[in-house]
C-alpha cells in the first residue's frame, strides 16, 4: 500500500493533485505538507495535513516517520519570475528541499516524484521541436536549480538505487488554485480577467510560443510515471511531456470563439518576456510517449472551453 506525502500540497499543481491522489490510494494515505499558507477546506477535510518546510530536515523526517511515508511528490518549489527576483532563496528552497527529499527518500526507502520544467533549457538549446536529449544551458536561477535538479536525482537512483522519477513540465493552466510567480501565469490569468472584466494586459509579447498543459493531463502525468514499469524508463528524471503550444495572440483567439467582446492589449514585462525567449516554442514528448504512454487529453480548444465553463459558474456564484 503507498504511503504518500505530498509537499507543496497548497500550490497550484499540490492542491490537485493531493485530492487526486487520495481518489485514488485512499484519503488517509495521503499526506498534504505546507509551508505557512493555510489549506483549503477541502484539502484539510479530505485527509491528514500537516505544515512542513522542505528546507526543515527535522520536521520532514518527523512527518516521513510518523506516517511511515513510502512515496514523496515533492511539488514544493519557487517559480521563474520570483527565483529571478529572490535567486538565494529559490537555491535554498529548490536545491537544499530537493536534497532533503532525496536523502530522506534514500534513508527510508521512498519513491519521488520531482517536477523539472521548460526552464531546464536555455537560450542555446534547439527552441522547436527540442529533443528529449539536448543542450540544457540555462541562464536563470530556476533553470539552474531545475537542470541542477534532474542530474541531483539521477545520482540518487544510480548511486543509491532510489526510484525517482520526473517530468519536464510546461505551464499549468488550472482553475482551482493560481500559480504564484511563474513567467507562464499569463495563461491563467487571461482567462480569469476574459470572464471577469472581458479584458486583458498581457506581460509577454505577441509571438512568444512556449508549451502548455492543462491540470488534468499535469495530474495523469505525475500519477502514471509513477505508475509506470521502472525497467522501461530510459529518462527517469525529466521527461519532456507537452500538450499544446500557443502565443498570447493564440490563446485570445480562441477566448474570442467564446467572449467574442475580448480585446487583449500588452504591456510587456521584460523579466518574463526575457525568461520566455530562452525556453522551448514546443517540446518533442515522443520519449515520455514511447516509455511509459504518456498521451494528453486537452489541446488549447478543449481546455478553454472547460476554463471558461468553471470559472463562469464561479464568476455567477460570487466566487471569483
Ligand atoms: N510555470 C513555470 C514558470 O513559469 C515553468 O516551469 O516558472
Amino acid at each position: 500500500m503507498k504511503r504518500i506525502m505530498v509537499t507543496g500540497a497548497v500550490g497550484q499543481i499540490g492542491s490537485e493533485l493531493t485530492l487526486a491522489l487520495r481518489e485514488r490510494y485512499g484519503a488517509d494515505n495521503v499526506v498534504a505538507c505546507g509551508r505557512k499558507t493555510a489549506p483549503s477546506a477541502e484539502l484539510k477535510d479530505s485527509g491528514p495535513f500537516e505544515f512542513a518546510d522542505c528546507t526543515d530536515m527535522e520536521k520532514m523526517t518527523e512527518v516521513v516517520k510518523k506516517y511511515k511515508i513510502d512515496t514523496i511528490h515533492h511539488l514544493a518549489a519557487i517559480l521563474s519570475a520570483v527565483a529571478e527576483a529572490k535567486p538565494q532563496l529559490a537555491w535554498n528552497v529548490n536545491i537544499n528541499g530537493l536534497y532533503n527529499v532525496l536523502e530522506l527518500a534514500r534513508e527510508h526507502k521512498c519513491a519521488v516524484f520531482t517536477p523539472s520544467s521548460i526552464g531546464a533549457f536555455g537560450p542555446s538549446t534547439p527552441l522547436d521541436d527540442t529533443p528529449q536529449d539536448t543542450v540544457q544551458r540555462p541562464n536563470t536561477m530556476y533553470g539552474v536549480t531545475k537542470v541542477a535538479g534532474e542530474l541531483l536525482c539521477d545520482y540518487y537512483f544510480k548511486r543509491y538505487g532510489v526510484d525517482t522519477r520526473g517530468v519536464r513540465y510546461p505551464g499549468i493552466i488550472s482553475n482551482v488554485t493560481l500559480p504564484g510567480g511563474g513567467t507562464t501565469d499569463y495563461a491563467v490569468a487571461i482567462y480569469y480577467e476574459a470572464i471577469k472584466n472581458k479584458k486583458f494586459t498581457c506581460y509577454l509579447d505577441r509571438g512568444t510560443f512556449l508549451d502548455m498543459m492543462y491540470m488534468p493531463d499535469a495530474i495523469n502525468a505525475a500519477m502514471d510515471l509513477m505508475e509506470a514499469d521502472g525497467s522501461k524508463l530510459k529518462h527517469r528524471n525529466a521527461f519532456n511531456v507537452s500538450a499544446m503550444s500557443f502565443d498570447p495572440e493564440g490563446i485570445a483567439a480562441v477566448i474570442r470563439k467564446h467572449i467574442p467582446e475580448f480585446s487583449m492589449d500588452y504591456d510587456v514585462d521584460p523579466v518574463r518576456q526575457g525568461i520566455a525567449e530562452t525556453w522551448p516554442n514546443n517540446m518533442d514528448d515522443s520519449a515520455a510517449r514511447e516509455e511509459w504512454g504518456w498521451k494528453p487529453e486537452f489541446d488549447l480548444e478543449k481546455m478553454s472551453e472547460d476554463m471558461l465553463k468553471v470559472l463562469g459558474e464561479k464568476h455567477a456564484k460570487g466566487e471569483l
